[in-house]
């Protein structure tokens, strides 16, 4: 497939880097008017429409698509979402407008449990039919890629259903997925003052069978106040790695909880959420391979405090950015309004914010050496804008859907 008058081809990645940092965030390859080859699942060739190459791809016979007026981008990658879940939770949402805590609702029973209580009562193919809808929602706002979370679950069995519902995912839809155990989400009622057994039942059942299964890519944690202690979250990530599961983590959402050291400690591939930072913390991730990850909409969503994305990448961190799509903190998997909340909240500028939802969630799902930008050689995850002016615009005309088509493995969708 050729695409041709390109009024804007952004992304572009030269030199291969599987991930940017610090001052690199700012760079991003630019070619107005410009063409796009793609060949099988591939991306073969790019470049300027007045050059050679593109007269010679012209005067061959292929598929010709002319995108005048629109922008052509990498999907965006995200690489932290909990999509597979059995209800909504409005009445909570009501319940925080009201004044209650995330914490306090968690407290009393309700958050992750209130979603552990409805999937154990979904059918596998209940919440595989939901899911596939959320899936195709997002594939239709530029997501290419997305990694999927367990943890709604807090049973052996339900756990395991919920992964066989993100395998069935893989499977069968055309977004790249990777599958991430969370079965330390939550701490079940019934283990409430002796938090160590529910630990036990996460490293001793329901890992080795998570494993028997090959369910999982990644392994996470919530180490967070109210929730699992760093002494817990090390026990499991430990246990996790011995089966081949890379760390992820959740930490520093409520507390400087120390869950980013455990974290870099395990070389956990991100730490996730973030809103608590110190020097320390930064300090941490310095030198590390661990990529610092913010969910711009949960901290929306529930009005907490932003990360210090500029402090981050001022320390020479990379920077990523991701949905958190789930029912009761983030219930929005929409990757273009992350690129807009990237510049207005946390100042960003569009290239940094490109970068930070695309090549840089990329590395944080484990998939940038195929994903994440328009370079040679890799897969052809594409979107092709609404006519729009330049990239700038992406993030600036915030809240409606500026993606009109979507390429994926090299297919129109
Ligand atoms: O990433 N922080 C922990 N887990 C999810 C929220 C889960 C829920 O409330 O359902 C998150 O925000
Ligand atoms: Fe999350």
């Amino acid at each position: 497939m050729l695409l041709v008058n390109i009024k804007e081809l952004v992304g572009i990645e030269e030199e291969g880097r599987l991930m940017k940092c610090g001052a690199e965030m700012s760079e991003i390859g630019r070619i107005k008017n410009a063409f796009l080859l793609t060949r099988g699942k591939k991306i073969v060739d790019y470049g300027p429409m007045d050059s050679p190459e593109c007269k010679r791809y012209l005067s061959e016979n292929r598929r010709i698509v002319d995108v005048s007026g629109s922008l052509v981008m990498p999907c965006f990658c995200d690489s932290h979402t909990h999509l597979v879940y059995a209800n909504s939770r409005e009445l909570e949402f009501v319940d925080k407008i009201r004044g209650l805590s995330y914490e306090e609702i968690a407290k009393r029973g309700g958050g992750i449990l209130n979603s552990a209580k409805a999937t154990a009562a979904a059918t596998e193919d209940e919440l595989y039919e939901t899911a596939m809808e959320r899936l195709n929602e997002i594939m239709h706002y530029g997501t290419g890629a997305v990694e999927i979370k367990s943890g709604y679950g807090l049973t052996t069995e339900s756990e395991l259903k919920l992964l066989r519902v993100i395998r069935r995912l893989k499977e069968n839809s055309p977004l790249t997925i990777k599958s991430n155990f969370l079965g330390a989400h939550g701490i079940p009622m019934e283990y409430r003052g002796h938090q160590e057994d529910y630990v036990d039942l996460v490293i001793n059942e329901m890992i080795p069978l998570v494993a028997s299964e090959d369910l999982a890519d990644f392994i996470d944690v919530f180490c967070d106040k109210g929730f699992f202690t760093c002494e817990d979250t090390e026990r499991i990530l430990m246990a996790g790695i011995k089966y081949g599961m890379r760390p992820k983590i959740h930490a520093n959402e409520m507390a400087v909880s120390g869950g980013v050291q455990v974290g870099v400690k395990y070389g956990a591939i991100s730490v996730d959420h973030l809103e608590q930072m110190g020097q320390a913390e930064i300090e941490c991730l310095k030198g590390s391979e661990t990529m610092p990850t913010i969910l711009p909409g949960c901290a929306f969503f529930l009005n907490l405090p932003l990360s210090p994305a500029r402090e981050m990448i001022k320390n020479g961190l990379p920077v990523a950015m991701a949905s958190d799509f789930n029912p009761g903190t983030s219930p929005s998997g929409n990757m273009q309004l992350v690129l807009s909340m990237a510049s207005i909240r946390y100042r960003l500028t569009p290239e940094e914010g490109l970068n930070a939802t695309t090549l840089n969630t990329a590395y944080a799902m484990g998939v940038s050496d195929e994903l994440g930008s328009i370079t040679r050689g890799k897969i052809a995850n594409l979107i092709i804008t609404q006519p729009m002016t330049q990239l700038e615009y992406m993030p600036y005309y915030y809240g409606a859907n500026k993606v009109a088509k979507v390429i994926l493995n090299g297919k129109m969708m």
